[in-house]
């Protein structure tokens, strides 16, 4: 199964819209896929229990016939940083916790998988752990959603160099267009094509309302499925 571990330059930058087209792009080659959200902090109370948004946004785009736990093991109220929400909760938060979780996702019966990690990518499991050791014990290549605005430049090199930091594989990077009008679009994409050394999979839109199957037109995963870097 090619697994990737999805990570943005930031929260809110458009991670599950990008991992959600990624899943699509994926159907539409006739691949079976699956999703991993493993820790979510903002889920809301229902009758079936805590329930997040990103969680059930993966849910939505998979084959596997995954229940809503396996999708997402860690469920948390408050929409504040995991760690803090874990331990409020008093709920356990961390790599040993986790891991089996990618594992068992590998054992389903998909070719194609993403694994959604949460805001950026060093944010804490606890106060040893990070999501990246996650991603790092699990030896996940890497995708990287860079939220096209002022600063992402920065945020897009230190994260790549980060990620190459633990030796693992950054596959590709999406750029997320998070508005209509971006200035200098060309130009910041231009400097990451150059400098990110990783293949760009496509340029989401500025898309509100956009769904994945509409998003998915604008990635190529052909880098992902022709190459050798995905466990
Ligand atoms: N290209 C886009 N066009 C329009 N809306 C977008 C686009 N990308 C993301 N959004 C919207 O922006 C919001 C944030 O996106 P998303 O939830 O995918 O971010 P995220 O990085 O997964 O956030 P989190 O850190 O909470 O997991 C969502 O409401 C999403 O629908
Ligand atoms: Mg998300």
């Amino acid at each position: 199964m090619k697994t990737y571990f999805i990570t943005g330059t930031d929260t809110d930058v458009g991670k599950t819209y990008a991992a959600c087209a990624l899943l699509a792009a994926a159907r539409e080659r006739g691949l079976s896929t699956a999703a991993l959200k493993p820790v979510a902090s903002g889920c809301a109370r229902t009758a079936d229990g805590l329930r997040n948004d990103d969680a059930l946004r993966l849910l939505a785009q998979t084959t596997a016939g995954q229940s809503y736990a396996q999708v997402n093991p860690v469920a948390l109220e408050p929409a504040i940083a995991p760690h803090i929400a874990a331990q409020q909760a008093d709920v356990e938060l961390s790599l040993g916790r986790l891991l089996p979780a990618v594992q068992d996702l590998q054992k389903l019966p998909a070719e194609f998988a993403v694994v959604e990690g949460a805001g950026g990518w060093l944010t804490p499991l606890n106060e040893r752990e990070s999501l990246a050791e996650l991603a790092a014990a699990a030896r996940l290549p890497v995708i990287l959603v860079v939220g096209m605005r002022l600063g992402c430049l920065n945020h897009a090199l230190l994260t790549a160099a980060h990620v190459r930091g633990y030796r693992l594989p950054l596959a590709g990077w999406i750029a997320n267009c998070l508005s209509a009008e971006l200035p200098y679009l060309d130009e910041n994409l231009d400097y990451l094509r150059e400098h990110l050394g990783a293949p760009l999979l496509g340029v989401l839109p500025y898309g509100p309302g956009a769904s994945p199957e509409q998003a998915c037109r604008h990635l190529d995963i052909e880098p992902l499925l022709s190459g050798t870097d995905a466990v």
